[in-house]
């Protein structure tokens, strides 16, 4: 398959001569246009390199790949010993999204050339098309803020928005894309259950220490700051679980009192500013993990997670975790050495600084009736004190928490009944 044509100079070309020499040449556009190469290691799609290894556990053949599952079917797998020095042996046809390909053990399928060829055709196409960049995260899919503008703090009317299916997705990829999403006008009988599992249609919500739904009001020696009346400064919740929940939802049942407002700060930025400004702090808050805990005494509840203030996919910025009132600082001491505990603080009092800039955050006194759903690998949130002139005067909050991929299900897999199957037949 790799072509012998000569290589042509066409580095002094302009982009319209270029494009006229190669309308006149078609020999030589399908030579630099050819999307698939051997190279030393594997082979070489549209200018991304994959390992022969790779290729062959990649296969999306009828016999590799469940058409109704999407799981492959080659089992029991047995890795290096069922392709052991596996190489690509020749490639076949390559259509839009699927690439023919035969391997030394004289197996042939066809792998995906794209991410569409990864699901398959219609109606999973156009989500996957639209949203799956936003679904993994993808921080050039995320809108970063650093000022909270007219779209960060976009009203969004509950009624509307749990109308149909395309409002409800709109909402949840706005708050996907901002890490924050604020519903108002929400019929005031109507709790976090109803709101996100019927209203929009997300479930099940995540159950954790604190129940499926906890009731956040003023109680006296709370045994979270979170029940007191104090301020809370800038945080991610749930710190103290090795896998917290993504998605917070924070609903206003009644807020009559003086104060409490809400505040919040996209940390992507900060953490972005910080990683070109001092790579070597950002490299230490990637690498040694601080311990976090969460053990009120009579409760029953002992949380404790060692994990770094920031986790990177690849070079995406995953995930920050951060929450004072949750730090343990004397087990990190007797945990870690000395030197990397020196470097951590420096690291860390960096960034923190950073995070607790005022001109950032977007601030809103909520009212009831009023609901807020962020990215809690992302957006910190607060509170301010507040405090009562008469015994009437509430502030009554209902918080709850959900795994990013439920959400995920919501606005990338088709309803059931709908066909998902690969289109590998008609390559
Ligand atoms: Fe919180
Ligand atoms: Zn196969």
């Amino acid at each position: 398959m790799i072509s012998c044509l000569k290589p042509v100079r066409l580095g002094l070309l302009s982009k319209a001569q270029l494009v006229r020499k190669l309308s006149n040449a078609p020999e030589l556009f399908k030579v630099l246009s050819d999307p698939v190469k051997m190279t030393e290691r594997g082979i070489e799609v549209d200018g991304k390199e994959f390992l022969h290894m790779e290729t062959r556990n990649m296969c999306k053949c009828e016999a590799c790949y469940g058409r109704f599952s999407h799981q492959r079917t080659d089992l029991p797998y047995r890795g290096a010993m069922d392709f052991p020095d596996i190489r690509v042996s020749d490639i076949g046809r390559t259509s839009e999204n699927y690439i023919s390909l035969k391997w030394s053990d004289d197996h042939e399928g066809v792998i995906a050339r794209n991410k569409r060829g990864n699901f398959g055709p219609d109606p999973i196409i156009s989500r996957v098309e639209n949203w799956f960049d936003l679904t993994c995260r993808k921080n050039s899919a995320q809108k970063f803020w650093s000022t909270p503008d007219e779209d960060v703090t976009k009203r969004w009317d509950y009624s509307w928005v749990v109308k149909n299916q395309e409002n409800t997705i709109e909402f949840l990829t706005h708050y996907m894309k901002y890490g924050i999403g604020l519903l108002v006008d929400i019929p005031r009988h109507l709790g976090m259950m109803e709101i996100v599992e019927e209203g929009l249609k997300i479930k099940p919500l995540r159950r954790t220490c604190f129940s499926a739904v906890d009731l956040v009001r003023f109680k006296p020696n709370p045994d979270n700051v979170g029940y007191g009346s104090g301020p809370l400064n800038l945080h991610s919740d749930l710190p103290y679980f090795n896998q917290a929940p993504h998605v917070q939802f924070f609903h206003l049942l009644e807020n009559t009192v003086i104060g409490g407002d809400s505040y919040w700060i996209d940390t992507f930025p900060i953490l972005k500013e910080l990683s070109e400004k001092r790579p070597d702090l950002f490299e230490i808050l990637k690498t040694i993990p601080m311990v976090w805990r969460y053990s009120p005494p009579g409760t029953g509840i002992y949380q404790l997670s060692r994990q770094c203030v920031v986790k990177m996919q690849g070079d995406e910025i995953w995930q920050t975790v951060d929450a004072p009132q949750s730090m343990d600082p004397d087990t990190f001491a007797r945990t870690t050495s000395l030197r990397d505990r020196e470097m951590w603080w420096e690291a860390y009092n960096y960034y923190r600084r950073l995070v607790d800039q005022e001109d950032r955050i977007f601030s809103r006194k909520l009212n009831g009736g009023e609901f807020v759903m962020t990215d809690n690998f992302r957006v910190f949130h607060a509170r301010r004190s507040f405090f009562k002139t008469s015994e009437e005067q509430e502030r009554i909050v209902s918080t709850s928490y959900m795994d990013w991929n439920i959400m995920v299900s919501r606005v990338l897999s088709t309803e059931k009944g709908d066909s998902a199957f690969l289109e590998v037949r008609e390559h």
